[in-house]
């Protein structure tokens, strides 16, 4: 990686902000991250060769997040956004231990405003199996356990869809009824979209819930908190500069970043 095609590369404020997920799904939070702080550099890396993260053992999924943060931090990044909760969960405590001086955030799913939305509400929140294992995820949950009533749904086989770029078929819509079956959906109040690739098929998930389950999503709340932490290093961007996004993939398909730039535009 040559940060030189990053236009005004040269300081530390001006090299790029890594952001990182299993595969595309974190262009969700890029999207964030973008409204937020749209003068930034993003080298947005999505590992698609080792997808799933979501139903792999913590241990695996350590190895290849830290493998990764280690070549971001490397190559000059200036601070590192792990915008896959799966990521999230398993390596994000120990990263920050190895870079104390580098900011490193992460992403959890968003319990906390779902729980807050109403009376007691009925909360469901999706995620990957191994979200849901994680004592991180159980944590939360006993956090919010009297505020709200909180069902965790592990989801495997879902991101796989957004992976290959379906994002509205038949298929999915009914891979979604399947998933939601077992719930009676006048009595669901919230969702969580608690995996980074789920909000793209908001409108398919829309169409399983109807309109009276309010959806909520980690990327808006991970993207305020990625621009207090570069505030408070003095590591911003001077305003009124342009910002680009690069994006790499272990997969390296052309196919691969066509969607990325698809679902940047979305
Ligand atoms: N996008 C990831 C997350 O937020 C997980 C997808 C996967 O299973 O790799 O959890």
């Amino acid at each position: 990686m040559n940060f030189l095609h990053f236009t005004g590369t040269g300081k530390k404020n001006d090299a790029p902000i890594a952001v990182f997920d299993s595969g595309v799904g974190g262009i969700s939070v890029l999207r964030a991250l973008i409204a937020e702080m749209p003068g930034e550099h993003y080298w947005y890396y999505g590992d698609s060769a080792n997808a799933p993260y979501g139903t792999k053992c913590s241990e695996e999924v350590r190895e290849l997040t830290t493998v990764h943060v280690d070549r971001f931090i490397a190559e000059g990044a200036k601070a590192v956004v792990v915008a896959c909760n799966t990521a999230t969960s398993a390596a994000v405590r120990l990263l920050r231990q190895k870079y104390p001086n580098v900011p490193i955030i992460g992403i959890e799913p968003a319990v906390k405003p779902a729980a807050l939305s109403g009376n007691h509400p009925n909360v469901i929140v999706m995620a990957t199996p191994m979200t849901i294992r994680e004592q991180k995820f159980h944590n939360l949950m006993e956090r919010y356990m009297n505020t709200a009533h909180i069902i965790p749904l592990p989801c495997p086989g879902l991101m796989e869809y957004i992976e290959h770029g379906d994002i509205h078929s038949v298929e999915l819509e009914q891979f979604l009824e399947r998933l939601f079956e077992p719930f009676d959906k006048g009595r669901l109040n919230a969702v969580v979209l608690g995996c980074t690739h789920y909000p793209f098929v908001e409108r398919e998930l829309r169409r399983v819930l109807g309109n009276g389950v309010q959806l909520f999503e980690g990327g808006p709340g991970t993207a305020r908190e990625t621009k207090r932490r570069l505030m408070e290093k003095g590591l911003l961007r001077e305003e009124g500069k342009r910002g680009e996004v690069l994006f790499d993939n272990s997969e390296g398909s052309e196919e691969k970043r066509r969607l990325c730039g698809k679902l940047l535009r979305m």
